[in-house]
């Protein structure tokens, strides 16, 4: 036998940070990755060497990238159903599977699941005009049930008036439109579970995750204040979920906390993520075994590593573009953020500052939350251009 026996090969579709952020443990475990990208020099693709350029929504292309591959799995949620039951009549597996990756492609087949099962949710219903909008009740928010991300596909919808642009979005995209109650939340949560082909699963702590303007800033993990119970609760929720949908590496499951009618706390669902999770980036560097890791673990059905915390708060902020993106510093940042908090882990994705793009984050993790905020809020803030501009 040859020392150098290859390990099996995992393809992965779609070239952003989520990619490339599974190429390090893939590193660390030996595991070669093959890449779809859909451009030369996008995040992924300037890190893993074994890659194409291609469109995922061509069979032809995933058959290509997939060739000598035993599994593919995903940096995205958008390869088309038919396309992975075909990769699978051909022998290449997809974890997560179709059956299960609907449930994070389309927000109304979700809460239709969600409802069969029991999991606790926003009223929801399907609405297809104005009377429909009504008729459901405002305030609502619409949802496309399709191909949103980052609040793009979301209104909050307080007179009928407001309803005007998301129907004629959904009737320009030809996409279902949904719409939930309006949810008074205190905050929203992130259950993150790791579940592998044979049924092993891992649960993470319950983060808590502050999202500006429908984009994710903050995740404190474990959530501060989290009643011990609701938390335990909302592990069994993700680790059912997972367990009902069949769903293979990792499950993030976007939820709202909130009280019920007589005042006690409750979590409801709010989305479903089959991929690694921005709530969940906090495990790099402040869990045993992070989320890229499982993921890798799961789709190669490997047992599952450790999902315990390494301290007793980890806290990531997003690094975003800033509005003027030419006082955007990245690596010139270095210097400052790193000398002033040696503990910092900083991720970059080798992607440009542009307004609002996620372009990177930082991790800490320790005894002292406050602190631990002030230092990763004060870095990003350095990153995105926020700091320090006077002085030059
Ligand atoms: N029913 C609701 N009640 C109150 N706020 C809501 C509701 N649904 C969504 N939101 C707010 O809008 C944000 C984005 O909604 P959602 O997660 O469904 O959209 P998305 O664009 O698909 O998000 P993502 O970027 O996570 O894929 C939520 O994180 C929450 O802050
Ligand atoms: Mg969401």
């Amino acid at each position: 036998m040859s020392t150098t026996e290859p390990a099996p090969r995992i393809a992965v579709i779609g070239g952003g940070q989520l990619a490339r952020m599974m190429a390090q443990p893939a590193v660390a475990l030996g595991v070669p990755l093959r890449l779809l990208a859909e451009a030369e020099g996008v995040s992924a693709a300037q890190v893993i060497p074994d890659r194409m350029v291609g469109d995922y929504r061509d069979l032809a292309t995933l058959r290509t990238v997939t060739e000598g591959c035993s599994v593919v799995t995903f940096d995205h949620e958008h390869v088309p159903t038919e396309h992975l039951r075909a990769l699978a009549a051909d022998g290449v597996i997809a974890h997560p599977g179709p059956e299960a990756l609907v449930h994070a492609q389309d927000k109304i087949v979700m809460r239709e699941a969600m409802a069969r099962f029991g999991a606790p949710q926003p009223r929801w219903a399907v609405v297809g005009s104005a009377a429909d909008v009504e008729a459901f009740g405002l305030p609502c928010v619409l949802k496309v049930s399709r191909g949103g991300y980052d609040g793009k596909g979301v209104w909050v919808v307080r007179t009928l008036d407001d309803a005007t642009e998301p129907l004629a979005a959904a009737e320009a995209t030809g996409v279902r439109l949904l719409a939930e109650e309006l949810v008074d939340f205190r905050r929203e949560l992130s259950a993150l579970v790791a579940r592998s082909p044979s049924g092993q699963a891992a649960a993470y702590p319950v983060a808590a995750t502050l999202q500006v303007d429908g984009v994710c800033r903050e995740v404190v993990a474990p959530a501060p204040d989290l009643d011990p119970a609701l938390a335990t609760s909302a592990q069994e929720l993700a680790l059912r979920i997972a367990g009902e949908l069949g769903v293979t590496g990792i499950l993030a499951v976007e939820l709202f906390e909130a009280v019920d009618a007589d005042g006690r706390p409750v979590v409801y669902v709010n989305e479903l993520a089959m991929r690694p999770h921005n709530t969940g980036h906090w495990t790099q560097d402040g869990a045993v075994t992070s989320q890229f890791e499982n993921h890798l673990r799961a789709a190669l059905d490997l047992p599952l590593g450790s999902p315990a915390p390494r301290a007793r708060w980890s806290v990531m902020v997003n690094i975003l573009g800033g509005d003027d993106p030419a006082v955007g510093r990245l690596y010139d940042g270095y210097p400052h953020a790193l000398a002033r908090d040696p503990h910092l882990r900083v991720h970059l994705y080798g992607k440009e500052l542009r307004p609002g793009r996620k372009v990177g984050h930082v991790n800490v993790y320790g005894d002292d939350l406050d602190d631990l905020l002030e230092q990763a809020r004060h870095a990003a803030a350095w990153f995105r251009g926020d700091l320090g501009n006077e002085s030059e």
